[in-house]
C-alpha cells in the first residue's frame, strides 16, 4: 500500500467510528455497504448490546453484521428507521451523492428512503464540486441492458459501460456511465428513473444525505 492508500484507509476508519455518535440506545440501525461501512460495522459490534439490531443493504454487510453477533432484520418488519449509515463514491456540497460502486445501490436507496436520518461517511477524496467524475452506476433488468444503454447515450451523452461479470443481490446487472458532468442531479435522477428496465440510479439527489462525516483526525461533520 502507498502512503496515500494508507491515509485513505485511515480516513475511512475515522469516519466510520465517528458515525457511532449518531447511534441511540434501542435503535434498529440501517447499515450500508463498502469499505468505510466495514469500519462502522466493526465499531457497532463493540456497542451491540445497546442496539436492537440492523437492517442491511447487502449480503456482504449482513454477513459482517452476523459474524459480530448483530441481528439482521427485514426492512418490512423493522418499519421506518431512525438512522441509516452508508458510504458514497462522490459527495457534493449539497450532500447529493453518487453511490453504487459496490453494486448495492438499489437496497441502499430503499433504506435511505425508509430512514429519518441518513449519515454518509466518506474519506476526503470523495468530496467533489460537480458530480460525475465517478462513473454513475445504473442497475438494470438484464433483458433491458442494451435498450437502457442506448437511451442513456441519447439523454445524457455519457458512455455506459456494462460491469460484466457482476450480478447484484437482486439478480440484475449494472451499467457504469462515464463522461458525465451532472449539473442538475435531481433532474438527471428523475429522467433516468423513467427509462423502462432501470431498477435504480446511483444518484442520491432527490433524497440526499442529511449529515456527511468526512474522515480526518478531527472528523468534519456538515
Ligand atoms: C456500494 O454500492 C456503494 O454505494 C458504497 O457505499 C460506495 O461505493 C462507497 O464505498 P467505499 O466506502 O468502499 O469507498
Amino acid at each position: 500500500m502507498t502512503p496515500n492508500d494508507n491515509a485513505a484507509v485511515n480516513a475511512k476508519r475515522l469516519a466510520g467510528e465517528k458515525a457511532i455518535d449518531f447511534v441511540e440506545d434501542g435503535m434498529i440501525v440501517g447499515v450500508g455497504t463498502g469499505s468505510t461501512v466495514a469500519f462502522f460495522i466493526e465499531a457497532l459490534g463493540r456497542i451491540k448490546h445497546r442496539i436492537a439490531g440492523a437492517v442491511s443493504s447487502s449480503e456482504q454487510s449482513s454477513q459482517r453484521l452476523r459474524s459480530l453477533g448483530i441481528e439482521v432484520m427485514d426492512l418490512n418488519s423493522a418499519g421506518p428507521l431512525r438512522l441509516y449509515v452508508d458510504g458514497a463514491d462522490e459527495c457534493d456540497a449539497h450532500k447529493r451523492l453518487i453511490k453504487g460502486g459496490g453494486a448495492a445501490l438499489t437496497r441502499e436507496k430503499i433504506i435511505a428512503q425508509a430512514s429519518d436520518k441518513f449519515v454518509c461517511i466518506i474519506d476526503p477524496a470523495k468530496r467533489v464540486e460537480l458530480l460525475g467524475r465517478f462513473p454513475l452506476p445504473v442497475e438494470v433488468i438484464p433483458m433491458a441492458r442494451s435498450l437502457v444503454a442506448r437511451e442513456i447515450v441519447l439523454q445524457t451523452g455519457g458512455q455506459p459501460v456494462w460491469r460484466e461479470g457482476v450480478t447484484t443481490d437482486n439478480g440484475n446487472w449494472v451499467l457504469d456511465v462515464h463522461g458525465l458532468r451532472i449539473t442538475d442531479p435531481v433532474a438527471m435522477e428523475s429522467a433516468l428513473n423513467q427509462i423502462p428496465g432501470v431498477v435504480s440510479v446511483g444518484l442520491f439527489a432527490r433524497r440526499p444525505a442529511d449529515v456527511v462525516i468526512v474522515g480526518r483526525e478531527t472528523p468534519e461533520v456538515f
